[in-house]
């Protein structure tokens, strides 16, 4: 059905999937490919209109069902409006997380069990990292309603992604992000090759 390629980037807050994010995008403009680059929750104006009441810090009484229905929510108008047109066309998207996210966070975090979409991504990077040491790296001040929960729920979803990389070996490709920016960008550039 699609001709793209679709490569989504994953792991916990803080364990540096920005930085490698901004690498890939230089990969292909270095190769002066034109990519598509996108996120979840957003990557469309429905989607960003759902990502700020998921993650707002007044939300706080939000219903884990809630939370789960909106992030899919986002995704749906997501798929639709841009990743399947865009694959169709034969285009690269890049996006920074995707479904993966909704098992960890949503599926193994929450304890909702897992999620399910037909539309899955070729490659996934998985930035690993242990999330407590993630979370230690963003200011508290800063930290959106999902950062602020407990150790024990980002441990839970840190979980969620290691065993997603055990079912999916061939599609997640685990990074280990504990070391340099640089080092951790050589790993990612010889899988873009
Ligand atoms: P970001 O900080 O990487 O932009 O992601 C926003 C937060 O949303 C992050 O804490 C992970 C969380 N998340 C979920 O819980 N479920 C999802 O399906 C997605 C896409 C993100």
């Amino acid at each position: 059905m699609k001709r793209g390629v679709f490569i989504s980037i994953e792991g916990p807050d803080g364990s540096g999937k920005s930085t490698q994010i901004k690498n890939i995008r230089q990969f292909f403009k270095d190769k002066g490919i034109d990519i598509i680059f996108t996120r979840e929750p957003g990557g469309t104006p429905i989607g960003e209109r759902i990502r700020s009441i998921i993650l707002d810090r007044d939300c706080a009484e939000m219903d884990d069902m809630t939370e789960a229905m909106l992030y899919a929510a986002a995704r749906a108008q997501h798929v639709a409006q841009v990743i399947r047109p865009a694959l169709l066309a034969g285009k690269i998207v890049i996006c920074d997380r995707f479904v993966d996210s909704s098992i960890a966070y949503q599926g193994y975090g929450r304890g909702l069990g897992e999620a399910v979409s037909g539309c899955l991504p070729d490659v996934t990077f998985l930035m690993k990292m242990d999330p407590r040491v993630g979370r230690r790296r963003i200011n508290v001040q800063q930290q959106d309603r999902l950062e602020r929960e407990k150790d024990d729920f980002h441990v839970r979803t840190y979980e969620g992604y290691l065993e997603l990389e055990k079912k999916y070996p061939g599609r997640i490709v685990g990074i280990d992000a504990a070391r340099s920016i640089e080092e951790i960008k050589i790993d990612i550039y010889k899988k873009l090759e």
